[in-house]
């Protein structure tokens, strides 16, 4: 999709961080919007963010993961662009990721844009529209301490490939974003079972200025990406390199820069 101007956008998770900064990228390029959260509070300051750019915006509390609320916005909107991006992290190892959360995790950050996707296709044919998931650097390559979190994301990054397939007789767009490391409230009261709050609070402050990117900075490159009808766009320099780096060997990743990044992040453990 090339030009924004006179569009619809629903964004979900568009109360907070990435959602938020895609929600006024998409009305500073003259989009009209939907933002879809849990929170309503804070979805009630971004429209009035959103409609200090000159655009409209509505504002709708659901979960994402309740079919029922999301047949109820698919009955009220008919948006030319669908960015899934409400999703939440557990930062858990594999074995130690109790049953409940491995659902949770699975059901927001994959069933809920599946659900989406799917609710709003008629839609989506009619405007021959696009849809942005907003996976993570973690769906394509996999984070050890955040097991079913990365489960989701790679689930996400297949559902993206797939329908990007099979929706282009449609003429519609499907773009899979993977930002790195992004300073979001997110990362901030991300659970954390296995990992000590005090260790994770150090490291996340010695590697803010290293490692991580702004929510500003992803949604540009969100941008850029469906301009270019990009299947999978990787965020960050750091997260490309790790990305480039297993596609040339996947055993590279595992045995060694995986392995690294398992010795680091078991540092932050219990
Ligand atoms: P955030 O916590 O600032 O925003 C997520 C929003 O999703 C929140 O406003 C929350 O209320 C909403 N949400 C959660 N569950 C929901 C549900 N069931 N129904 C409706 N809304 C729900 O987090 P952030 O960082 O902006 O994350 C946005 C997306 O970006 C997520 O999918 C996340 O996995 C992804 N991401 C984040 C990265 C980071 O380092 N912060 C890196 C890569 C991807």
């Amino acid at each position: 999709m090339q030009d924004f101007r006179g569009k619809t956008a629903l964004v979900t998770g568009g109360a907070s961080g990435i959602g938020r900064c895609i929600a006024l990228a998409l009305a500073a390029e003259g989009c009209d919007l939907c933002l879809v959260d849990l929170d309503e509070e804070r979805l009630l300051l971004v429209k009035e963010e959103v409609e200090r750019t000159g655009r409209s915006a509505r504002v709708r509390r659901a979960d994402v993961t309740d079919p029922d609320q999301v047949d109820a916005l698919a009955a009220e909107f008919e948006p030319h662009v669908l960015v899934n991006c409400a999703g939440i992290a557990v930062l858990a190892y594999a074995e130690s990721t109790t049953l409940g959360d491995w659902r949770r995790v699975l059901e927001v950050n994959l069933w809920g844009p599946i659900l989406m996707t799917l609710a709003f296709l008629p839609s989506l044919k009619e405007k021959r529209g696009y849809v942005v998931n907003v996976a993570s650097a973690d769906g394509v390559f996999a984070v050890p301490g955040s097991a079913a979190y990365s489960v989701s994301k790679f689930g996400l990054v297949g559902f993206s490939e797939v329908t990007g397939i099979e929706f282009s007789r449609y003429g519609i767009g499907v773009t899979a974003v993977c930002p790195g490391f992004t300073w979001t409230p997110m990362v901030e009261s991300a659970y954390t079972p296995d990992h000590q709050k005090s260790k994770v609070d150090r490291f996340l402050k010695w590697a803010r200025p290293l490692i991580f990117t702004t929510p500003e900075k992803v949604a540009r490159a969100t941008i850029r990406a469906v301009r270019k009808d990009r299947a999978i766009f990787v965020h960050t320099p750091a997260a490309r390199l790790i990305y480039y780096a297993k596609r040339l060997s996947p055993r590279l990743y595992r045995d060694v820069l995986g392995r690294l990044i398992y010795r680091i992040i078991s540092s932050l453990e219990q």
